[in-house]
């Protein structure tokens, strides 16, 4: 897919003044630091598109992206963040389940996942949850070019064992960098054929 456009529209902490749900929608979500944003600005081309940070927790309200007039891209805030309040986890939550139930357009969500690191609880127990809410998912490994290609194998390998032991059939998944752009292609790709599917959603809403 060629992006020809990409500009960013709202940040709110509201499902409801999310822009009017007319097109496909794909959210970014992950752990805080996963590297959400940075993947956004790699898969649009824009550098500085979405705000980046070395420090966690940047990201803090549903950011929607419009690209190409045809599809939108949402930035969320990342959970599992060490340093947050009980109170301000309990606000992410909030919003995000509500955002995730209530969005009638969000046609798949990006799980990102360090690949560098094993299976983590926050992340499986979220999968999980997308599992039982009939969500489609699939799953983004990120920072590839901060380790080897085989490194990158055995981790990737030992958490779809992981996943095989919860799930029957395993989500779909994509390896990238937002620094070598690796994976660009592939993701762009997938949202393109899913982006096919939304005449059929789009006049299931309207029916
Ligand atoms: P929050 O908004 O805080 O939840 O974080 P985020 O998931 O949006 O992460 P962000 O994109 O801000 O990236 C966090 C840090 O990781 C930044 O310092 C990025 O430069 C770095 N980073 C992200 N993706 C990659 C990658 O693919 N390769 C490398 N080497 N660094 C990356
Ligand atoms: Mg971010």
């Amino acid at each position: 897919m060629l992006i020809r456009d990409a500009r960013f529209l709202t940040s709110n902490s509201r499902a409801e003044l999310c822009p009017a749900p007319t097109l496909p929608e794909y959210a970014f979500i992950g752990r805080s630091n996963v590297g959400k944003s940075s993947l956004i600005n790699m898969l649009t081309g824009r550098n500085g598109l979405a705000k980046t940070s070395s420090s966690p927790g940047k990201t803090q309200l549903i950011n929607h992206f419009l690209i190409n007039e045809e599809w939108y891209l949402v930035d969320l805030p990342g959970y599992g963040y060490a340093k947050v309040s009980k109170t301000s986890r309990a606000e992410w939550a909030r919003m995000i389940n509500f955002y995730l139930r209530h969005r009638p357009n969000l046609m798949c969500v990006c799980v990102l996942i360090d690949s560098r690191h094993p299976p983590q609880a926050a992340d499986l127990e979220f999968m999980e949850k997308l599992g039982e809410e009939g969500i489609p998912f699939v799953m983004i490994f990120t920072k590839i070019d901060k380790q080897s290609t085989a490194q990158t194998k055995a981790l990737v390998g030992t958490y779809l064992s992981k996943m095989q032991e919860i799930w029957d059939e395993l989500p779909r998944y994509f390896q990238t960098s937002a620094e070598t752009s690796q994976g660009r292609d592939e993701v762009l790709a997938f949202i393109a054929d899913v982006n096919k599917q939304w005449g059929g959603v789009e006049a299931a809403l309207n029916a």
